[in-house]
């Protein structure tokens, strides 16, 4: 390992230190020799680690040197398509997040893990000084997410989201539009996600209370989370669908259409001064227990009124502006705008453009590329908090069937004792947040 080159990642974290590749550092084919790469661990290997893997293993100047899960079958197979990647057996596996962390010789780590880990192990990561690619929604509270933005702040560390749609043409093609000013002054914001359960795993009639399988560390597994018994239909992939784990369509999607729409706004550091939100739910003992379909309106700075809806035919999945003179439409696949001709566009051509936008063509290269130049990626943190804030607040207001009154510099609750409760969660004991 070559230390000088993992001393200047490490050291970059600290001391800000913008950090080249030098040409010698190079192997003599030309690529990143792998001891000048940026050393990678992969938490979580259920839907999104092996894509996320992927991605990330497909960059010439990162090495994917270590995968962890507590499923012993979800870790061998990360092992095995790691080594089968690189053509070795070096990949390390392991079954405990912190043995991983502890690893000095790790620069940075992805981690795909069901929400209600995010805030553990991602805290756990800060804190060990690597760089994060953490996925959204960036926590399962808001409580939870503030703790991730401490330890990411306090640790200096790069961190990417998963909000991966700042890195597609499309998206940021509408950003760029509305931010330029070509559809006047916003007036109204339209966040339309999806409604239901999505069955992920085919696990939707796996409903019997049954011993968890050998391979399972269940116990881990419901981590800080309320014990419940193991029932194979909320467990891999379709946890979202319970709210012990995840927060359903409207948490799950929330980091994805809120983060375009704040992108549009240029209010990835604000939010809502109020969101009232109303939704229909399975009962509470459900084994699938989150909203089904729902529509908030949010109070947004400059007189802006925001909707976000899951299953409601006026709202069309995506992020829709609307202005004084025109509006801009925009989802994944799909592009539409008062203006025909902007649809022409692959990107906006450089005379158009009037806003000074980051752009990245790939996000997990935009993620490894900031680590190296020690600068913010285009999805740091605080936007990752502030994309979701409000579908935690939209959740709240369902759940107490109130109107949220929120401050968003103090970010908290001005009105309502109650809903200040459900701003965190207790932890099951040993578990602590902090
Ligand atoms: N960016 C995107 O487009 C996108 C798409 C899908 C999922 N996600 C996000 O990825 C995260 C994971 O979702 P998923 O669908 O892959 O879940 P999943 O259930 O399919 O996979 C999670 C994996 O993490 C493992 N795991 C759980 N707790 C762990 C722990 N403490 N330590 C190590 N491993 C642990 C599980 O055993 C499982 O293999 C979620 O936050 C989700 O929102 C993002």
């Amino acid at each position: 390992m070559n230390t000088s080159r993992r001393q200047f990642i490490k050291q970059s974290a600290v001391f800000a230190i913008p950090v080249i590749i030098p040409a010698a550092a190079r192997g003599a084919d030309g690529t990143v020799a792998p001891s000048n790469r940026v050393t990678v661990g992969a938490v979580g290997w259920g839907m999104q680690g092996p894509g996320n893997t992927a991605s990330t293993m497909g960059l010439p100047n990162a090495q994917v040197v270590a995968v962890c899960d507590l499923d012993k079958n979800h870790l061998s197979d990360a092992k095995r398509s790691v080594d089968e990647f690189y053509k070795n057996t070096d990949c390390a596996a392991y079954a405990d997040y912190l043995e991983l962390m502890a690893r000095k010789d790790i620069d940075a780590v992805t981690l795909a893990v069901p929400d209600h880990w995010h805030a553990l192990v991602a805290t756990a990561a800060a804190k060990s000084g690597k760089h994060i690619w953490g996925e959204k929604p960036l926590a399962r509270t808001i409580a939870e997410q503030q703790a991730i933005v401490k330890a990411v702040q306090d640790n200096k560390v790069i961190w990417q989201t998963g909000s991966w749609q700042r890195s597609v043409d499309n998206f940021t093609k509408a950003v760029e539009l509305v931010r330029s000013g070509y559809i006047g002054e916003i007036k109204e914001v339209q966040v339309g996600l999806p409604s239901g359960h999505s069955d992920f795993a085919g696990t939707r009639d796996k409903t019997a209370v049954t011993a968890p399988p050998p391979n399972l560390d269940y116990e881990k597994w419901v981590g800080p989370s309320g014990m419940v018994d193991y029932i194979e239909a909320r467990v891999h992939k379709n946890w979202r669908w319970h709210y012990n784990f995840g927060g359903g369509q409207l948490l799950d999607w929330i980091g994805h259409h809120m983060d375009i729409a704040h992108w549009g706004l240029d209010m990835d550091r604000s939010g809502p001064s109020s969101v009232e939100c109303q939704g229909e739910f399975p009962a509470p003992d459900a084994i699938w227990n989150t909203c089904t379909r729902y529509r908030g309106e949010l109070a947004y700075p400059k007189g802006i009124k925001m909707t976000v809806a899951g299953g409601h035919s006026d709202i069309a999945s995506g992020t829709k502006w609307i202005g004084s003179e025109g509006w801009v439409y925009v989802d994944r696949g799909a592009f539409e705008s008062s203006n025909p001709e902007w649809k022409r566009f692959r990107v906006l051509p450089d005379n158009m453009r009037k806003a000074d936008i980051q752009r990245s063509g790939n996000h997990f290269k935009n993620w490894i590329d900031s680590v190296l130049a020690h600068r913010p990626t285009i999805t740091p943190v605080e936007t990752a908090h502030r994309s979701a804030t409000p579908g935690h607040l939209c959740l709240i207001s369902m759940l107490t069937k109130s109107k949220i009154e929120w401050d968003t510099t103090q970010e908290v609750i001005k009105n309502n004792p109650a809903a200040t409760q459900l701003l965190g969660r207790p932890y099951r004991a040993p578990y602590q947040l902090g």
